[in-house]
Protein backbone atom coordinates (compact mmCIF):
# COMPACT_ATOMS: atom_id res chain seq x y z
CA UNK A 1 0.00 0.00 0.00
CA UNK A 2 2.30 2.78 -1.36
CA UNK A 3 -1.10 5.12 -2.20
CA UNK A 4 -0.38 7.73 0.77
CA UNK A 5 1.58 11.13 0.66
CA UNK A 6 4.91 11.02 1.39
CA UNK A 7 7.25 13.82 1.09
CA UNK A 8 10.67 14.21 -0.85
CA UNK A 9 12.16 17.71 0.17
CA UNK A 10 9.57 19.74 1.07
CA UNK A 11 6.81 18.54 -1.31
CA UNK A 12 4.00 16.07 -0.83
CA UNK A 13 3.38 13.97 -3.38
CA UNK A 14 -0.08 11.93 -3.34
CA UNK A 15 1.35 8.43 -4.87
CA UNK A 16 5.16 7.87 -6.32
CA UNK A 17 3.62 7.62 -9.72
CA UNK A 18 4.90 10.17 -12.07
CA UNK A 19 4.99 10.93 -15.83
CA UNK A 20 8.17 11.48 -17.04
CA UNK A 21 9.50 14.86 -18.97
CA UNK A 22 9.25 14.33 -22.66
CA UNK A 23 7.39 11.84 -23.84
CA UNK A 24 3.88 13.66 -22.05
CA UNK A 25 5.16 17.32 -23.15
CA UNK A 26 4.17 19.52 -20.95
CA UNK A 27 1.42 17.43 -19.70
CA UNK A 28 -2.18 19.15 -20.97
CA UNK A 29 -1.63 17.33 -24.24
CA UNK A 30 -2.42 14.38 -22.38
CA UNK A 31 -5.57 15.59 -20.63
CA UNK A 32 -7.85 13.77 -22.49
CA UNK A 33 -6.16 10.40 -22.42
CA UNK A 34 -4.64 10.50 -18.58
CA UNK A 35 -6.34 11.84 -15.33
CA UNK A 36 -3.75 13.84 -14.39
CA UNK A 37 -5.11 14.53 -11.06
CA UNK A 38 -4.46 10.79 -10.08
CA UNK A 39 -1.08 10.85 -10.30
CA UNK A 40 1.85 11.79 -7.61
CA UNK A 41 3.19 14.22 -10.23
CA UNK A 42 3.76 15.04 -14.01
CA UNK A 43 7.37 15.97 -14.50
CA UNK A 44 6.84 19.10 -17.94
CA UNK A 45 8.89 18.52 -20.84
CA UNK A 46 12.71 19.81 -20.14
CA UNK A 47 12.56 23.93 -20.11
CA UNK A 48 15.18 26.67 -21.13
CA UNK A 49 15.71 29.87 -20.52
CA UNK A 50 15.25 30.65 -24.41
CA UNK A 51 12.70 29.24 -26.09
CA UNK A 52 14.87 26.18 -28.90
CA UNK A 53 13.85 24.89 -31.96
CA UNK A 54 15.47 21.78 -31.24
CA UNK A 55 17.38 18.88 -33.52
CA UNK A 56 16.70 18.93 -37.03
CA UNK A 57 16.28 15.84 -39.45
CA UNK A 58 14.82 12.44 -37.88
CA UNK A 59 13.63 12.76 -34.54
CA UNK A 60 11.76 9.53 -33.30
CA UNK A 61 13.11 5.91 -35.09
CA UNK A 62 11.92 2.72 -33.34
CA UNK A 63 14.13 0.07 -32.31
CA UNK A 64 13.24 -3.65 -31.64
CA UNK A 65 12.32 -2.66 -28.10
CA UNK A 66 12.77 0.51 -27.68
CA UNK A 67 12.79 4.04 -28.93
CA UNK A 68 15.88 6.29 -30.03
CA UNK A 69 14.92 10.38 -30.05
CA UNK A 70 16.83 13.51 -31.13
CA UNK A 71 14.55 15.44 -29.98
CA UNK A 72 17.16 18.41 -28.81
CA UNK A 73 15.79 20.08 -25.85
CA UNK A 74 12.79 21.43 -28.29
CA UNK A 75 10.82 24.09 -25.65
CA UNK A 76 8.57 26.87 -25.58
CA UNK A 77 11.40 28.77 -23.33
CA UNK A 78 11.05 29.59 -19.32
CA UNK A 79 8.67 32.50 -20.02
CA UNK A 80 5.95 31.18 -22.10
CA UNK A 81 6.30 27.79 -20.04
CA UNK A 82 5.41 30.18 -16.76
CA UNK A 83 3.03 32.28 -17.77
CA UNK A 84 0.89 29.54 -20.40
CA UNK A 85 1.54 25.81 -19.58
CA UNK A 86 1.95 25.87 -15.94
CA UNK A 87 -1.92 27.83 -15.50
CA UNK A 88 -3.33 25.11 -17.63
CA UNK A 89 -1.40 22.15 -15.82
CA UNK A 90 -2.19 23.14 -12.83
CA UNK A 91 -6.10 23.63 -13.83
CA UNK A 92 -6.07 20.17 -15.23
CA UNK A 93 -5.20 19.34 -11.49
CA UNK A 94 -1.77 18.24 -11.62
CA UNK A 95 0.91 18.40 -9.50
CA UNK A 96 4.05 19.77 -11.63
CA UNK A 97 7.44 19.18 -11.30
CA UNK A 98 9.37 21.49 -13.69
CA UNK A 99 12.20 19.83 -15.53
CA UNK A 100 15.29 22.53 -16.25
CA UNK A 101 18.04 22.60 -18.67
CA UNK A 102 21.47 22.58 -17.27
CA UNK A 103 23.33 25.03 -19.95
CA UNK A 104 25.43 27.63 -20.45
CA UNK A 105 25.97 28.87 -16.81
CA UNK A 106 25.05 32.13 -17.29
CA UNK A 107 21.65 31.34 -18.96
CA UNK A 108 21.22 28.80 -15.91
CA UNK A 109 21.42 31.52 -13.12
CA UNK A 110 19.18 33.31 -15.24
CA UNK A 111 16.43 30.65 -15.40
CA UNK A 112 16.78 29.47 -11.46
CA UNK A 113 15.81 33.02 -11.17
CA UNK A 114 12.81 32.69 -12.76
CA UNK A 115 11.41 30.00 -11.75
CA UNK A 116 12.20 30.99 -7.89
CA UNK A 117 9.86 34.12 -8.46
CA UNK A 118 6.92 31.67 -9.40
CA UNK A 119 4.92 30.91 -6.46
CA UNK A 120 3.13 27.84 -7.47
CA UNK A 121 6.83 25.85 -8.53
CA UNK A 122 7.13 23.58 -5.29
CA UNK A 123 9.35 20.78 -6.77
CA UNK A 124 12.12 20.91 -9.94
CA UNK A 125 14.39 18.26 -11.63
CA UNK A 126 17.60 19.64 -13.19
CA UNK A 127 18.15 17.60 -16.94
CA UNK A 128 21.83 17.16 -15.86
CA UNK A 129 22.22 15.26 -19.06
CA UNK A 130 22.06 18.53 -21.34
CA UNK A 131 25.22 19.23 -23.11
CA UNK A 132 27.79 21.29 -21.29
CA UNK A 133 28.21 24.34 -23.72
CA UNK A 134 30.98 25.92 -22.22
CA UNK A 135 32.91 22.74 -21.67
CA UNK A 136 32.66 20.54 -25.53
CA UNK A 137 29.46 18.83 -25.38
CA UNK A 138 29.73 16.39 -22.86
CA UNK A 139 26.94 15.93 -20.49
CA UNK A 140 26.86 18.31 -17.48
CA UNK A 141 26.29 15.36 -15.04
CA UNK A 142 29.09 13.50 -16.14
CA UNK A 143 31.60 15.49 -14.44
CA UNK A 144 31.45 15.89 -10.47
CA UNK A 145 32.88 19.54 -10.27
CA UNK A 146 29.69 20.60 -12.64
CA UNK A 147 27.72 18.53 -11.16
CA UNK A 148 28.05 19.79 -7.60
CA UNK A 149 27.73 23.55 -9.59
CA UNK A 150 24.75 23.01 -10.81
CA UNK A 151 23.17 21.30 -7.69
CA UNK A 152 24.49 23.75 -5.20
CA UNK A 153 23.30 26.85 -7.40
CA UNK A 154 19.80 25.61 -7.96
CA UNK A 155 19.44 24.80 -4.41
CA UNK A 156 20.77 28.50 -3.03
CA UNK A 157 18.40 30.15 -5.48
CA UNK A 158 15.15 28.16 -5.51
CA UNK A 159 15.11 27.92 -2.09
CA UNK A 160 12.16 26.00 0.15
CA UNK A 161 11.62 24.18 -3.84
CA UNK A 162 12.30 20.42 -4.03
CA UNK A 163 15.59 19.87 -6.13
CA UNK A 164 15.41 16.74 -7.67
CA UNK A 165 18.85 15.38 -9.83
CA UNK A 166 17.89 13.42 -12.84
CA UNK A 167 21.15 11.42 -13.76
CA UNK A 168 22.17 10.67 -16.95
CA UNK A 169 23.40 6.93 -17.56
CA UNK A 170 26.02 7.58 -19.70
CA UNK A 171 29.19 7.53 -17.37
CA UNK A 172 31.67 5.21 -15.67
CA UNK A 173 30.24 5.73 -12.30
CA UNK A 174 26.79 6.64 -11.56
CA UNK A 175 26.83 5.76 -8.07
CA UNK A 176 29.69 8.14 -7.30
CA UNK A 177 27.88 11.07 -9.16
CA UNK A 178 24.86 10.20 -7.33
CA UNK A 179 26.74 10.81 -3.60
CA UNK A 180 28.37 14.30 -5.09
CA UNK A 181 24.15 14.96 -5.89
CA UNK A 182 23.31 14.24 -2.17
CA UNK A 183 26.01 16.20 -0.64
CA UNK A 184 25.21 19.17 -2.93
CA UNK A 185 22.09 19.21 -1.49
CA UNK A 186 19.98 17.34 -4.23
CA UNK A 187 16.16 16.31 -2.56
CA UNK A 188 16.26 13.32 -4.66
CA UNK A 189 18.12 11.33 -7.55
CA UNK A 190 16.27 10.55 -10.98
CA UNK A 191 17.68 7.94 -12.81
CA UNK A 192 17.85 7.33 -15.62
CA UNK A 193 17.22 9.74 -18.78
CA UNK A 194 18.16 8.04 -22.15
CA UNK A 195 21.02 5.88 -23.24
CA UNK A 196 23.07 6.63 -26.30
CA UNK A 197 22.71 4.72 -29.08
CA UNK A 198 22.86 5.59 -32.80
CA UNK A 199 20.97 3.33 -35.83
CA UNK A 200 21.81 3.63 -39.15
CA UNK A 201 19.90 4.26 -43.16
CA UNK A 202 20.53 1.61 -44.98
CA UNK A 203 19.46 2.85 -48.20
CA UNK A 204 22.06 6.01 -47.51
CA UNK A 205 24.58 3.88 -45.74
CA UNK A 206 24.43 7.07 -43.25
CA UNK A 207 23.23 7.92 -39.81
CA UNK A 208 19.22 7.97 -39.32
CA UNK A 209 19.89 10.88 -36.91
CA UNK A 210 21.84 14.40 -37.85
CA UNK A 211 23.19 14.47 -34.85
CA UNK A 212 24.27 10.81 -35.09
CA UNK A 213 24.03 9.58 -31.66
CA UNK A 214 20.22 9.48 -30.22
CA UNK A 215 18.76 8.92 -26.86
CA UNK A 216 17.56 5.05 -26.42
CA UNK A 217 14.37 4.46 -24.09
CA UNK A 218 11.27 2.48 -23.84
CA UNK A 219 11.77 -1.48 -22.15
CA UNK A 220 15.46 -1.97 -23.87
CA UNK A 221 16.64 -0.03 -20.97
CA UNK A 222 14.65 -1.26 -18.12
CA UNK A 223 17.47 -3.83 -17.02
CA UNK A 224 20.09 -1.03 -17.32
CA UNK A 225 17.47 1.42 -15.27
CA UNK A 226 16.74 -1.71 -12.87
CA UNK A 227 20.40 -1.76 -11.80
CA UNK A 228 21.42 1.85 -11.88
CA UNK A 229 18.10 2.41 -8.94
CA UNK A 230 19.10 -0.75 -7.15
CA UNK A 231 23.36 0.89 -7.05
CA UNK A 232 22.42 4.32 -6.29
CA UNK A 233 19.66 3.33 -3.21
CA UNK A 234 22.67 1.25 -1.80
CA UNK A 235 24.72 4.68 -1.52
CA UNK A 236 22.27 7.55 -0.77
CA UNK A 237 19.66 8.25 1.68
CA UNK A 238 17.37 10.65 -0.22
CA UNK A 239 14.92 9.11 -2.50
CA UNK A 240 15.61 7.25 -5.46
CA UNK A 241 12.56 8.30 -8.76
CA UNK A 242 13.42 5.07 -10.79
CA UNK A 243 12.94 5.44 -14.50
CA UNK A 244 13.45 3.86 -17.81
CA UNK A 245 11.42 1.24 -19.59
CA UNK A 246 8.75 0.73 -17.08
CA UNK A 247 5.92 -0.85 -19.67
CA UNK A 248 3.84 -2.95 -17.35
CA UNK A 249 2.54 -3.01 -13.66
CA UNK A 250 5.08 -5.71 -13.13
CA UNK A 251 8.04 -3.57 -14.24
CA UNK A 252 7.12 -0.67 -11.76
CA UNK A 253 7.32 -3.24 -8.84
CA UNK A 254 10.33 -4.40 -9.76
CA UNK A 255 11.88 -0.46 -9.33
CA UNK A 256 9.65 -0.39 -6.30
CA UNK A 257 11.52 -3.22 -4.75
CA UNK A 258 15.38 -2.08 -6.18
CA UNK A 259 15.09 0.66 -3.59
CA UNK A 260 12.90 3.45 -5.80
CA UNK A 261 10.49 5.87 -4.01
CA UNK A 262 8.95 6.57 -6.81
CA UNK A 263 8.15 5.62 -10.16
CA UNK A 264 8.40 7.76 -14.00
CA UNK A 265 6.43 6.46 -17.26
CA UNK A 266 8.10 7.81 -20.15
CA UNK A 267 8.39 5.72 -23.30
CA UNK A 268 4.94 3.48 -22.82
CA UNK A 269 2.17 6.60 -23.08
CA UNK A 270 2.87 6.79 -26.31
CA UNK A 271 1.22 3.70 -26.86
CA UNK A 272 -0.26 2.93 -23.68
CA UNK A 273 -1.48 6.04 -22.01
CA UNK A 274 -3.29 3.89 -19.09
CA UNK A 275 -0.61 2.60 -17.75
CA UNK A 276 0.22 5.20 -14.90
CA UNK A 277 -3.41 5.46 -13.76
CA UNK A 278 -3.02 1.16 -13.60
CA UNK A 279 0.52 1.48 -11.40
CA UNK A 280 -1.79 3.80 -9.28
CA UNK A 281 -4.66 1.28 -9.25
CA UNK A 282 -2.06 -1.67 -8.02
CA UNK A 283 -0.44 0.18 -5.22
CA UNK A 284 -3.92 0.33 -3.35
CA UNK A 285 -3.95 -3.35 -2.73
C1 LIG B 1 10.63 11.66 -26.91
C2 LIG B 1 11.37 11.81 -25.61
C3 LIG B 1 11.65 13.06 -25.12
C4 LIG B 1 12.33 13.21 -23.89
N1 LIG B 1 12.55 14.46 -23.41
C5 LIG B 1 13.15 14.61 -22.20
C6 LIG B 1 13.31 15.91 -21.64
O1 LIG B 1 12.90 16.93 -22.20
N2 LIG B 1 13.94 15.98 -20.43
C7 LIG B 1 14.38 14.87 -19.74
O2 LIG B 1 14.93 15.01 -18.64
N3 LIG B 1 14.20 13.64 -20.25
C8 LIG B 1 13.60 13.48 -21.45
N4 LIG B 1 13.40 12.22 -21.94
C9 LIG B 1 13.86 11.06 -21.18
C10 LIG B 1 12.75 10.45 -20.33
O3 LIG B 1 12.25 11.35 -19.36
C11 LIG B 1 13.23 9.17 -19.60
O4 LIG B 1 14.27 9.51 -18.70
C12 LIG B 1 13.76 8.11 -20.55
O5 LIG B 1 13.03 8.12 -21.76
C13 LIG B 1 13.69 6.71 -19.95
O6 LIG B 1 12.37 6.38 -19.56
P1 LIG B 1 11.34 5.59 -20.50
O7 LIG B 1 12.06 4.40 -21.05
O8 LIG B 1 10.18 5.25 -19.62
O9 LIG B 1 10.97 6.55 -21.60
C14 LIG B 1 12.73 12.05 -23.16
C15 LIG B 1 12.44 10.80 -23.68
C16 LIG B 1 11.77 10.65 -24.87
C17 LIG B 1 11.47 9.27 -25.39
Amino acid sequence: MRNKNFYIGNTIFKNPVFLASGPAGYGIEYRGLINLEKLGAVVTKTISLMPKEGNPGTRLQETEAGLLNSVGLENVGARCFFEDKLPELLNAGAKPVVSLACEGKEEYLSLLEITSKQKKVEAVELNLSCPNVEEGGMAVGTDPKLLRWYITKAKLILGNITVLAKLTPNVENISSLAVVSERAGADGITAINTLLGMDINLESGGPVFDRVVAGLSGPAIMPVALRVVWEIAQVVRIPVIGVGGISSVEDSAKFFAAGAAAVQIGTAIFYDPGLPERIVDSLEV
